[in-house]
């Protein structure tokens, strides 16, 4: 959602921007601009188009030099996607240019006023109130009219912003949305991703919430938005710039589907030991004594981490023996729950930006609670914001729908879930058959991605179905509700996930020979009550495709996957369901990578 690259140095910045503009790309947007100046530039110069990046590429003009620039992409939440509401937002005099990320909460209000006092809107952003009131500020350093501004400001903010009186600068800010500035040699960038800065410059600084910061092409400075100074030392970003490439695959999503067996091996290495049947988590800040007395975990995430946060309560209800269970931090947090001091709350979020996520670990931490984070981005808000945690190590994660990231989240839970039960009463022995089960993941995942033209034939098959029911028993249940929200997402053909126990009690009506089933019935201890599910269903002539561990009688269609221990065999039995969800979606011509209404972070509410 809404991204941000600005340049200061002596590159021709146009093409920089645009390079950084394509790069964010992924995260979902609806419009885009750019603003530049420079040593030959009068002024500043803007261009805006709604659609793609290519599409603001073309209105470029061929001569259009500058050094300096500030760019945006845009996801509409105040007025349509168009010319006008894109970003940058100038000042009716040309001379101010602001990009926006985040919702400022009293817009209505500072729009009143401001109209009152004579200012004609260009746009119904909220942003564009920022425009206007540092243009009218009367301070004498660009830093203090954006200082003056943000005091009158409520809401969330990742901004950047340029003046045509103080051209040798950037001033940037941030309350709640991203902002990272890349440090270069005689240039800096700036970005609400890394994924924009890496082709550049790998050493990064990650800004506070109420941080500021100047950026001149060779040097920079931040400090808080009271104006005192911060210390900000540079950090190596670990992720290459490679990895953000398609690399020979057509698309992200099938690229992160088969980086999988790699991705579980990163998030495994360095952290068995053998010799205890255990594993090491050294972000979690948690002493034996501290683990041993925890009397309940809450997770928290939203969508498919919030899936891979149920797995994860499972995990530690059977290895851990510690009463578990996740919720949707979105809802969380608006029901003013009871913090209990003796909860590990979790929250799970790939991008560590999910504003539902941050500000549910942020109503915690101000009731006194312990909160660990499961997150992939290293810096980003909710890693930061959390007591400690432990990161899933699945590398950038570009197509818009997580699947990498939902089978590491997973593997991070069964470590996490592991290190809490041989602390508390796991035995040597389990969390051995454990480990061993961990360290078969890579191999099997690769057996599973051998299937994919007999999955690919199967998505053929069903890709006319209007809707589809996906059902699992209590470990299958949360495969179920992922499998069923990976299809919707980029098939948008309509799915439902009911616990197979619940068919009885209402679904079952809906069964019919247009409606199939997709089914997980793995080789536990729940075979024959899953298999009586399978019974149930084609007794209505429904449909039935089961993963399983071996060919199930009933169903029309099985695709075999290898058994793992059975706490584990959740993590293999969705990966052939992602290739089915995407051959599906292939099958019916959709945008895979950037499905319709979806952002890659949501950061707004
Ligand atoms: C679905 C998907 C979303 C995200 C959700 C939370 O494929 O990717 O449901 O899981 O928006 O995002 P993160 O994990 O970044 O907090």
């Amino acid at each position: 959602m809404c991204g941000i690259v600005g340049y200061i140095g002596r590159r021709d910045v146009a093409p920089l921007l645009l390079e950084g503009l394509q790069r964010l790309e992924y995260r979902g947007y609806d419009s885009a601009g750019l603003v530049i100046t420079g040593p030959k530039a009068a002024g500043l110069k803007m261009v805006k188009a709604k659609g793609r990046v290519r599409d603001l590429e073309a209105r470029v003009p061929k001569r259009f030099a500058g050094t300096t620039g500030i760019a945006h992409t845009r996801w509409a939440t105040h007025g349509a996607p168009s010319d006008e509401n894109a970003h940058p937002h100038l000042d009716p005099e040309n001379r101010v240019a602001v990009v926006h990320n985040g919702i400022i909460d009293n817009a209505a209000e500072l729009r009143a006023k401001l109209g009152a006092d004579g200012v004609v809107f260009a746009s119904e952003t909220d942003t564009e109130v920022l425009t206007h009131l540092i243009a009218r500020s009367e301070a004498d350093t660009l830093e203090e009219k954006v200082r003056q501004t943000l005091k009158l400001i409520e809401g969330t903010y990742g901004i950047a912003v340029m003046h045509a009186d103080f051209a040798d600068r950037i001033v940037v800010a941030r309350n709640g949305s991203p902002v990272v500035l890349g440090i270069g040699e005689k240039e800096m960038f700036v970005a609400s991703d890394v994924a924009a800065l890496v082709t550049h410059t790998r050493q990064v600084v990650t800004l506070d919430d109420g941080e500021m910061a100047t950026l001149k092409a060779d040097d920079f400075r931040t400090y808080t938005t009271e104006g005192s100074r911060t210390t900000a030392t540079p950090t190596t970003v670990e992720w290459e710039a490679e990895s953000y490439d398609m690399g020979g695959h057509d698309t992200y999503m099938h690229k992160e589907i088969c980086e999988q067996p790699d991705a579980v091996d990163r998030v495994l290495r360095g952290r068995i030991d053998d010799r205890f049947s255990t594993v090491h988590l050294g972000g979690l800040n948690l002493d034996a004594r501290e683990a041993r007395s925890i009397r309940r975990v809450k997770i928290l995430g939203c969508g498919t981490s919030y899936h891979a946060g149920l797995i994860g309560a499972g995990l530690i209800e059977s290895l851990a023996r510690i009463p578990a269970d996740a919720e949707p931090a979105s809802e969380f947090r608006y029901r003013n729950p009871v913090v209990d001091p003796d909860t590990l709350y979790v929250a799970v979020s790939q991008s560590g930006e999910t504003y539902d996520v941050l500000a549910a670990v942020q109503e915690l931490k101000r009731k006194g609670a312990r909160v660990l984070g499961v997150v992939n981005v290293v810096g980003s808000a909710i890693a930061r914001e959390a007591d400690g945690g432990t990161y899933v190590h699945a590398g950038p994660e570009v197509c818009v729908v997580s699947t990498k990231c939902f089978t590491n989240t997973v593997v991070a839970f069964a470590l996490l879930a592991l290190h809490l039960g041989r602390i508390r009463d796991l035995s040597v022995s389990d969390g051995k058959r454990i480990i061993e089960g961990l360290r078969r993941l890579p191999a099997q995942i690769s057996e599973i991605l051998t299937m994919e033209d007999e999955i690919k034939k199967l998505a053929k098959e069903y890709a006319d179905a209007k809707s589809m029911m996906f059902i699992g028993r209590v470990r299958g249940y949360p495969v179920a509700l992922e499998a069923s929200l990976k299809l919707k997402e980029i098939s948008y053909i309509h799915a439902e996930a009911y616990p197979a126990s619940e068919l009885k009690h209402g679904p079952l009506a809906l069964i019919e020979p247009a409606l199939p089933t997709v089914a997980i019935v793995p080789d536990d201890d729940l075979l024959e009550k899953n298999r009586a599910a399978l019974e149930e269903i084609k007794a209505r002539s429904g449909r039935i495709l089961a993963v399983a561990h071996q060919e199930q009688e009933k169903a029309d269609h099985t695709i075999v996957v290898p058994k793992n221990e059975d706490e584990l065999d959740a993590i293999l039995m969705g990966i052939p369901l992602q290739l089915l969800a995407y051959h599906t979606a292939l099958e019916l011509g959709r945008d895979i990578d950037k499905p319709r209404n979806l952002a890659k972070s949501v950061t707004v509410e």
